[in-house]
C-alpha cells in the first residue's frame, strides 16, 4: 500500500522539529481527520535556507511534511510557492487516493508560511495574492 520512499520519510522524517526566530510560520489543520501541521522557514535573500516541521498526524501527513521540507529547502521563495502537492506525491513514488489529502496539508502548510512571511515583511510573493 506504500511505497518505500513513503515508510523511509515516516521511519526517519527529515527535519523534524521547531524553530526560534523562523522568519515565517504556517499552520493547517484538516477539519476531516483533525491532523495538524506546522512549517517554519528561515529565509535569507529570498532563499529557504532552512525548513523545520511539526506534524500531529497520520503517517502518510508526516512522510508528505518531510517530503515537502526536503523539496524546498534551499530553493528560492518562487520556486517554493510553486509546491504542488502533486509534486510531494511524485517525490514519495505515489500514495494511497484515500491519502491524497495528507500531501494538500503539506502543500498548504508551505503556502501559509510563506505568506506569514509575505505578511511580516511586506514582501510581495507571486501566486500568494488571493491568499488568506
Ligand atoms: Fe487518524 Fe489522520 S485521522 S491518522
Ligand atoms: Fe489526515 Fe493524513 S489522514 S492528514
Amino acid at each position: 500500500m506504500y511505497t518505500e520512499t513513503v515508510m523511509d520519510h515516516f521511519r526517519n522524517p527529515r527535519n523534524v522539529g521547531s524553530m526560534e526566530n523562523a522568519d515565517g510560520v504556517g499552520q493547517v489543520g484538516n477539519p476531516k481527520c483533525g491532523d495538524i501541521m506546522k512549517i517554519y522557514l528561515k529565509i535569507n535573500n529570498d532563499i529557504i535556507e532552512d525548513v523545520k516541521f511539526e506534524t500531529f498526524g497520520c503517517g502518510s501527513a508526516i512522510a508528505s511534511s518531510s517530503m515537502a521540507t526536503e523539496l524546498i529547502k534551499g530553493k528560492s521563495i518562487d520556486e517554493a510557492v510553486e509546491l504542488s502537492n502533486k509534486a510531494v506525491i511524485e517525490a514519495l513514488g505515489g500514495l494511497p487516493p484515500v491519502k491524497v489529502h495528507c500531501s494538500v496539508l503539506a502543500e498548504q502548510a508551505v503556502k501559509s508560511a510563506l505568506f506569514d512571511y509575505s505578511q511580516k515583511t511586506g514582501k510581495v510573493i507571486k501566486g500568494l495574492e488571493d491568499y488568506k
